[in-house]
């Protein structure tokens, strides 16, 4: 008996051992050391900005040295770009990021920002109209996020005039994202890796996991989404060598007065950000799209879209609001196919002024689908992250690019 209960005594020491090694005071250093170590904030600025003494990273490149577009005109090479939205920490970036690609966004794990806006497709998704929670079809096609930093509005409609603004839309939308602020908070709060994250980029607050503060490390990632370097760029800076005669000719064409591309896809971002009415078809079976008409709360702006960029286009197909066009080509044969040849008989659309019956040739229309390919530039792609905060698995197609 007197055995036994040694035994007994022996084994209850023993447990209690156990219990304060692994569960106790040593745990918590042990555990959470192998957990936390592995993800870091970086402390640089990515290529193209410059790190400033109150650490802040600022954007710098060759369209700062050009005044404005005033002089240059429509189409003319050497003009300025609008401001950027600039000015976050490399932590902020950094933290941004990894909030980018984390399925925990979503009320139930299944889609991140990147599974819509998927780097290795040009930020977009290789699909007509996205796929939101739970497998709903979105109304429009997820558009590239390259160079949105330069934008002043947001969305196909432009209902949106910030980062800031836009990004309700996707995490808190039933449709999207289907997340609630208290469920985001809830499951940021319960990963210790992301408290730690967000103290390290959101120094000296209070509660540094906030609603607002993921929004701006996702506003200060996308931010320097920059893409200026492509052989177009090289071109506009004065190295005539950078296009090939056939792409020359294609941005004659698109700056030309016949084509009128450059009117509305002005460089050096290839948008005037303006919201143009120019008749694309919808795709077969569906209502048309009323865009900026609810936005503006106008009959002039019935089936309205924001320009969108041209920058990295040959990598966002299918093209349009709602990827009706298949290639580029199409896209750009639209142009060509007659004003209004597109608009239902029973639609009265306002059509945009430059919109006309350019008669391109065969030969035109494949000149502007090459020069179209020289603005790709994807050098400042950022890394995907070799693993997440959450450790929940992607929801986007594997990144070849180097993983940091
Ligand atoms: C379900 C797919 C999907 C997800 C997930 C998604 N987006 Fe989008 N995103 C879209 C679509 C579709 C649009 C265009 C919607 C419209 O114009 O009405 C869009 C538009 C945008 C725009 C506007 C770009 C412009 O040029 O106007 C930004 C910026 C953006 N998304 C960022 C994000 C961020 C940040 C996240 C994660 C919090 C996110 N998106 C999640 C599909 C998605
Ligand atoms: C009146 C302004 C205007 C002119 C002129 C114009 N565009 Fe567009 N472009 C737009 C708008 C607005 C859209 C979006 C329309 C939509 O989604 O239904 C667009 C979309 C595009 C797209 C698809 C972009 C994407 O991300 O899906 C391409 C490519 C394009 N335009 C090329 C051209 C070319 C080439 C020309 C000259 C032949 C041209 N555009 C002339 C306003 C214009």
């Amino acid at each position: 008996m007197g055995k036994t209960l040694v035994g007994k005594v022996q084994y209850g020491a023993w447990l209690i051992a156990r219990a304060l090694f692994f569960g106790g005071i040593f745990s918590v250093p042990i555990a959470s050391a192998s957990e936390l170590a592995a993800i870091e904030l970086t402390d640089t600025c990515p290529p193209s900005f410059r790190l400033s003494d109150d650490n802040r990273c600022s954007l710098r490149h060759m369209y700062q040295l050009y005044d404005s577009l005033q002089d240059s005109g429509i189409g003319g090479l050497k003009t300025a770009l609008p401001e950027a939205r600039d000015g976050f920490s490399p932590q902020q970036i950094d933290l941004g990021r990894l909030l980018f690609f984390d399925p925990i966004l979503s009320a139930d794990n299944s889609l991140s920002c990147a599974t819509c806006h998927n780097p290795n497709q040009g930020f977009s998704d290789a699909m007509g109209r996205s796929m939101g929670i739970k497998g709903q079809v979105q109304k429009r096609s997820a558009p590239t996020l390259w160079n949105s930093t330069f934008l002043s509005s947001f969305f196909w409609d432009a209902r949106a005039s910030s980062f800031e603004e836009q990004a309700l839309g996707p995490l808190f939308s039933a449709h999207e994202m289907g997340n609630t602020p208290e469920q985001l908070m809830s499951s940021l709060n319960g990963v210790s890796a992301y408290k730690r994250l967000f103290e390290q980029a959101f120094p000296r607050q209070a509660s540094a996991i906030s609603v607002a503060n993921v929004i701006r490390a996702l506003t200060a990632f996308q931010s320097s989404l920059v893409s200026l370097n492509s052989r177009y760029d090289r071109y506009a800076h004065g190295y005539h060598k950078a296009l090939n005669d056939d792409e020359i000719a294609g941005l004659n064409v698109f700056r030309s007065f016949v084509a009128r591309c450059s009117q509305c896809h002005t460089p050096p971002l290839f948008t005037n950000q303006q919201v143009a009415v120019i008749g694309t078809p919808e795709p077969k079976g569906l209502p048309r799209d009323t865009g900026a008409e609810e936005t503006f709360n106008s009959k002039l702006l019935r089936g309205g879209f924001k320009v969108p960029t041209l920058r990295n286009i040959a990598q966002t197909a299918p093209y349009m609001h709602s990827g009706r066009f298949k290639t580029l080509r199409e896209a750009v044969e639209f142009y060509t196919g007659g004003r209004g040849h597109a608009v239902p008989a029973d639609e009265d659309l306002l059509l945009h002024w430059h919109i006309s019956e350019p008669n391109l040739t065969s030969n035109e229309i494949d000149q502007l689908v090459d020069f179209m390919k020289t603005l790709s530039d994807e050098s400042l792609i950022p890394g995907t992250p070799k693993r997440l905060p959450s450790d929940l698995p992607f929801k986007h197609m594997e990144n070849t690019h180097e993983k940091t």
